[in-house]
């Protein structure tokens, strides 16, 4: 894929300070025998950094991985999440923490914390680097937040148009022609 431009809506130094200040919020919420699912793939980058920052609060969660899709027909997302690969811990009486790039529909996230509710996990909270608000299909709010995203179509830091862009240590907008005058946040 050629390079494109990309305009950069949070920088390094930004998504830096916010992991710190979540994995304090973290923290303070005494998680017990605490388990991370990171939701692959798009978590990935964000994950690993937010995991690092809960160390340097005294953390100690034992970290698993959940790859979920929403499920395609054609190019209409039917609002089916699929699992194509499951957590091999058990989530039975353990405090799980979701961690996962964007907050859209509320789908995946939904389905992912129903999924370990009704595994007995005793509290299901939930990380999202970026929330993309008035797009919900379903009722879910994330209880950790990176940042509010503008309704742009966003790569970096793990997230991804065909698997390319997700190398960027930063959250950016592909530029194309017609949003070359796109006004800056
Ligand atoms: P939801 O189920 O609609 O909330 O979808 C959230 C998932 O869609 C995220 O985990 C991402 O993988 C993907 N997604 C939604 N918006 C974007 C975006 O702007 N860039 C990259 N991936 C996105
Ligand atoms: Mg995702």
């Amino acid at each position: 894929m050629p390079e494109r431009r990309i305009r950069v809506l949070y920088d390094e130094a930004a998504i830096a300070r916010r992991n710190e200040e979540m994995a304090q919020a973290i923290a303070a919420s005494n998680p017990r025998d605490l388990l991370v699912v990171a939701v692959l793939k798009g978590s990935f980058m964000f994950a690993a950094d937010l995991i690092r920052a809960m160390h340097r609060t005294g953390l100690s969660p034992q970290v698993e991985f959940i790859h979920l899709s929403s499920y395609l027909s054609g190019t209409v997302s039917s609002g089916q999440v699929e699992i194509l690969r499951d957590v091999q811990s058990e989530v039975r009486g353990r405090d799980v923490l979701l961690v996962d790039d964007i907050l859209e529909s509320g789908r995946t996230l939904a389905f992912a914390k129903d999924l370990l509710t009704a595994r007995g996990a005793s509290r299901v909270s939930t990380a999202v680097l970026l929330e993309k608000p008035h797009k919900r299909a379903v009722n879910i709010q994330a209880d950790y937040v990176g940042f509010e995203c503008p309704d742009y179509f966003v790569v970096g830091y793990g997230m991804d148009v065909a698997h390319s862009y997700r190398q960027l240590p930063f959250v950016g907008v592909v530029e194309t022609d017609d949003q070359a005058g796109l006004p800056g946040i």
